[in-house]
């Protein structure tokens, strides 16, 4: 079977369901994430909203199936790292891809558009937090030379244990 072609372009509104999907699923199925139950459609579209006028940007990986409906096969953002003014060259990052999508180097691919999108933006810091267990992440991000700054033990609970996290960092 051929392997998909995956194309990276800005998230509009009208993805936020199928973002909603893939980011539910991890927190129901992972530390990854450490909520604890769903995110509604409208909690989602919230957050859409709220990133996108806070100037940072969403990008969505789809894929187009052979009915000509376009799938999401993952999304990357960023956020803010913390409110106060001081940190507005800093922000934290995120990538999710759906379960089924994996390893077919769409994490790879919205990082870097992600991290080209940050330099446009003119931000300096680019911030991830990787729950412990997360190799996946933290591979990913070696490669784009994040270096890890630390890690939190157990500052995290989830699924009645304690969870580790570890943050890194990226200069632009
Ligand atoms: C981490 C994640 C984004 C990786 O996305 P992906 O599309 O599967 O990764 P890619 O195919 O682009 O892989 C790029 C590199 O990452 C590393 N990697 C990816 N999945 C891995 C795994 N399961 N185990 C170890 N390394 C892995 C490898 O170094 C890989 O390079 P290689 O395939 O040449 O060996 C994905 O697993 C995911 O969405 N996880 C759940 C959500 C999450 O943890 N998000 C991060 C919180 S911000």
């Amino acid at each position: 079977m051929l392997s998909p072609v995956y194309l990276v372009r800005p998230a509009t509104e009208a993805d936020a369901p199928e973002i909603n999907g893939i980011v539910n699923y991890e927190i129901d199925h992972s530390v990854n994430n450490f909520n604890y139950g769903p995110r509604s459609e409208e909690g989602c579209l919230d957050w859409f909203r709220s990133t996108i006028n806070g100037g940072y940007p969403i990008l969505v990986a789809t894929t187009t199936l052979g009915d000509g409906k376009e799938v999401v096969g993952g999304y990357a953002s960023l956020g803010s790292f913390r409110q106060k003014d001081g940190y507005r060259f800093t922000a934290e990052y995120s990538v999710y891809i759906h379960h089924e999508h994996r390893r077919r180097g769409l994490g790879r691919m919205l990082l870097k558009e992600l991290l080209a999108e940050a330099k446009k933006r003119e931000f300096r810091a680019i911030i991830g937090s990787i729950s412990e267990g997360n190799e996946a992440s933290l591979r990913l991000a070696d490669e784009f030379g994040f270096r890890v700054v630390g890690t939190f033990k157990e500052n995290g609970f989830k699924f009645d244990r304690w969870i580790d996290n570890t943050f890194i960092e990226l200069l632009l």
